[in-house]
């Protein structure tokens, strides 16, 4: 047993070693099934991508549902509304197919959750027909894992991660046309509200020529689309003295020459000119930047610790949306986090109003056991929250149906990624500028970019017409 301790959790002060590992056949485990659901961010989709793919090196295969599964793995997110019920419900369908129909349904869950002490305290105390809990820095440890499991519940979650793991090309990738790739892990910044580094651990950046190599594989293999991937990616390198920046890993990715290239998250804070001035030098960087405002007042961006001010931040929007063509900017929001007047508000609305944002991602302020903001009065209101919230995405849809009407009767790119949700009869797919649209004609064009003329703007979506 290995359970989460926050003050290991926040240590930041050991050497990073470069550790690869590589996961072979178990006879044991040859076609038994595996069934894993995702929450969260992208960095847990591409967690998940990881574990298929140690699971499949490992001799299981996928199955489509936990009916059907061995194994059911649930990758939880500690960030998000609502998942924290959500994992709940979904483990407490598992418990009853263990009871009623499959007594050797072995349940994990992994992820962010895992490493929160308060989940695992519920979860000993609660849900112990739970076979397996893992953290999010156990994923590569696995196979021992699971060759050493007791009857009953396990937990192995390591607390404190200083190195970094090269699985090389054992992902089990959910696309054969657009990729995700780590180029970094963990985050220092401690935003006050924020309970990422410590459920992530310290930022650590991989080598530049190992995420060049995966990267070209990639293209090798067809991919129209990578996405770098880091809690803060504009951190990348600062980690090391050998390393090059973010701006020039960017750049050495675009000189590959796969069509598309994006990159999730940055911070603000790190957002140097020598990375604006990359974004708009290639083509085939895309000019969509995802930009977390988080509050527009100084007074709580400092209570955040987020190291800008409004006007900081202002600057930086403008910069970008002067040097890169027809750039499209979405933002994460943060409603009523701790002595948030109305005053503090008024002043998100006004840089709202500013920037109007291509799209963002508005929240309630929650707080996270063991961050510093939860030591703070959780003293707003649900009812003034609630009501913030909502004057907030009026705004908010109304300036993304805005940007989006724009493209009106226009002819864009899209890289087509498959059949749409909505119309089995219709493709979709994805601007340049990440805006979803759904496609009439086209036909045998997944996988391809292609010129559509769009003919409706929604808040959310676009659709459009093969040319
Ligand atoms: N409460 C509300 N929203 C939060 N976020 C992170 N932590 C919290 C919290 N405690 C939001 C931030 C972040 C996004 C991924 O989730 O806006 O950018
Ligand atoms: Fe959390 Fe701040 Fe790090 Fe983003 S930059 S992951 S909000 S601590």
């Amino acid at each position: 047993m290995r359970l989460p301790d926050y003050n290991e959790e926040r240590k930041r002060n050991r050497e990073t070693e470069f550790i690869t590992v590589n996961p072979t056949i178990n006879q044991e485990y040859l076609g038994k099934k595996y069934f894993i659901r995702t929450y969260g961010c992208q960095m847990n989709v591409h967690d998940s991508e990881e574990i298929a793919g140690i699971l499949e090196n490992l001799g299981f295969v996928e199955t489509d549902s936990e009916e059907t599964a061995d194994i059911v793995i649930l990758n939880t997110c500690a960030v998000r509304e609502n998942a924290h019920d959500k994992v709940f419900g979904f483990l407490g369908r598992c418990k009853h197919i263990k009871e009623t129909k499959n007594k050797d349904l072995l349940i994990c869950l992994c992820g962010c959750m895992a490493q929160e002490k308060s989940v695992v305290d519920e979860i000993m105390s609660r849900h112990k027909y739970i076979d397996l809990v893992f953290g999010t820095h156990n994923i590569h440890e696995l196979p021992n894992i699971l060759m050493s499991l007791q009857p009953g519940l396990n937990i192995e979650v390591k607390s404190n991660e200083d190195n970094v793991y090269e699985v090389g090309e054992s992902f089990k990738r959910d696309s054969k046309i657009s990729a995700w790739v780590n180029i970094m892990y963990g985050c220092d910044k401690f935003c006050t509200y924020c309970i990422v580094p410590y459920t992530r651990g310290k930022e650590r950046s991989r080598k530049s020529a190992d995420i060049l190599k995966e990267v070209r594989k990639l293209k090798e293999l067809g991919y129209k689309e990578v996405t770098l991937l880091g809690q803060n990616v504009n951190a990348y390198g600062r980690d090391r003295e050998d390393e090059i920046s973010f701006a020039s890993l960017l750049e050495e990715v675009a000189k590959i020459g796969i069509e598309r290239v994006r990159f999730v998250t940055s911070h603000p804070w790190n957002f140097t000119d020598e990375m604006i001035d990359v974004i708009a030098k290639y083509d085939n960087i895309m000019p969509y930047i995802h930009l977390p405002l988080q509050s527009g007042s100084d007074r709580i961006l400092r209570l955040m610790g987020r190291r800008y001010t409004q006007k900081e931040y202002l600057e930086l929007f403008n910069k970008i949306k002067t040097k890169v063509k027809n750039a499209a900017i979405t933002t994460d929001i943060i409603v009523g986090f701790p002595n948030e007047t109305d005053e503090d508000f008024e002043e998100t609305l006004k840089v709202v109003n500013e920037c109007k944002y291509d799209g963002a991602f508005t929240f309630i302020y929650s707080p996270r056991e063991g961050t510093p903001a939860a030591k703070m009065e959780d003293n707003i209101s649900k009812e003034v929250k609630e009501e913030r919230l909502q004057r907030l995405n009026k705004i908010v849809n109304e300036y993304s149906n805005m940007n989006n009407k724009k493209l009106l009767d226009k002819t864009v790119d899209v890289l087509i990624t498959g059949v749409s949700d909505k119309d089995p009869n219709k493709l979709c797919g994805y601007t340049d500028t990440f805006k979803l649209v759904n496609v009439t004609g086209g036909k045998r064009a997944i996988g391809e970019i292609i010129k559509v003329k769009i003919t409706d703007a929604k808040s959310f979506s676009l659709d459009g017409i093969a040319e």
